[in-house]
């Protein structure tokens, strides 16, 4: 079998949220009109909203995630 190779060892991105959850996920059923912000980073005090946090962590690390941004048009 082929083997994936990674940059750098293995470990969890997710530091907080829901940790005795076995998996986060969350639902949401938006409406025409909405519009949200979503984090991508793991690092937002709003999760799963984006509060900014990713600004100060690219800014000390270099990395270069943002949100995930989501509307729905009016028809
Ligand atoms: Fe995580 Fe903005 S705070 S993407």
């Amino acid at each position: 079998s082929r083997q994936i190779r990674t940059a750098r060892k293995a470990e969890k991105i997710n530091g907080k949220i829901d940790p005795e959850s076995p998996k986060v996920v969350t639902k949401e059923d938006l409406k025409e009109g909405d519009k949200r912000v979503y984090c991508r980073c793991w690092l937002s005090g709003t999760f799963p909203l984006c509060d900014g946090a990713h600004a100060k962590h690219n800014e000390a690390t270099g990395d270069n995630v943002g949100p995930l941004i989501v509307g729905v048009k009016k028809s």
